[in-house]
């Protein structure tokens, strides 16, 4: 695991939008695995410079996102859905019928989950997965649990994620109470991971994840086993790390 240290938010999200932009530039017809969330949208922000400028090109590049709120029709401007196409689709030349996002509208979860994951095995498996870090170790919408879920499934969402995700809804009781993720599994098996972190919100939970015991009470904590990893952490969710 490789974690690179940046100056603040900004930093991390050029550096992470560099990152992508070389996996792009290598294979023009990478399948890339995306993540909704704060984390994440200064990031897309870059690769839609980039590709304005004609640096890099979406028109052979395919996308899986992580995870999605059950429940939630796609039309809703908190469906993950509609996140990735107001902060990168609509911004991008790429194809939008092989952009991907689980439906959380599919009421039948086992089905939808399934579908999900044979989608990703058909596509040849996922290129490089973008991922942000829940405060409590969550990746996807993997929770802290007894064991490591390896493939898409339905979860309820912890209190804390609930909590936190509250920000984005008029009110709490509108949080969904459900989501469709991928599996720690699927995660694991994508080729190359890129990991964005900032705030010092983020510290302690960083140090946990990336330093601390490999356990499935903190979900990220099992990256340490991937061959190919990499965190952009700014200084203020790095400092436990240098403590
Ligand atoms: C989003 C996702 C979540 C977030 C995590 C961090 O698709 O799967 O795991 O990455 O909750 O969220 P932010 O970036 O908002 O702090």
């Amino acid at each position: 695991m490789k974690i690179i240290k940046t100056a603040n938010y900004d930093e991390m999200s050029r550096k992470a939008a560099n990152i992508i932009a070389a996996q792009m530039i290598l294979k023009p017809n990478s399948v890339l695995g995306l993540a909704t969330g704060s984390s994440p949208v200064g990031t897309y922000k870059e690769l839609i410079k980039k590709n304005q400028a004609g640096d890099i090109d979406f028109s052979d590049i395919t996308t899986v996102n992580l995870d999605e709120y059950r429940g939630l029709p796609r039309d809703n401007d908190q469906s993950y859905y509609y996140f990735m196409n107001d902060n990168l689709f609509n911004h991008v030349n790429i194809d939008k019928s092989r952009t991907h996002v689980p439906n959380g509208m599919v009421a039948d979860a086992e089905k939808e989950c399934g579908d999900y994951e044979a989608l990703i095995k058909e596509l040849g498996g996922v290129d490089l997965q973008l991922l942000g870090l829940g405060h409590n170790g969550h990746i996807g919408f993997n929770e802290p649990s007894a064991e490591f879920d390896k493939v898409t499934h339905c979860v309820d969402l912890q209190e804390s994620t609930i909590e936190a995700n509250k920000r984005f809804f008029a009110s709490i009781d509108d949080v969904p109470r459900q989501a469709y993720t991928m599996g720690i599994g699927t995660i694991m098996a994508a080729k190359k991971i890129l990991v964005v972190v900032s705030g010092a919100d983020k510290a302690e939970i960083v140090k946990k994840a990336f330093t601390g015991p490999v356990t499935p009470n903190v979900p990220a904590s099992i990256l340490q086993m991937h061959p190919d990893v990499t965190v952009v952490c700014d200084a203020e969710a790095y400092k436990m790390i240098e403590a």
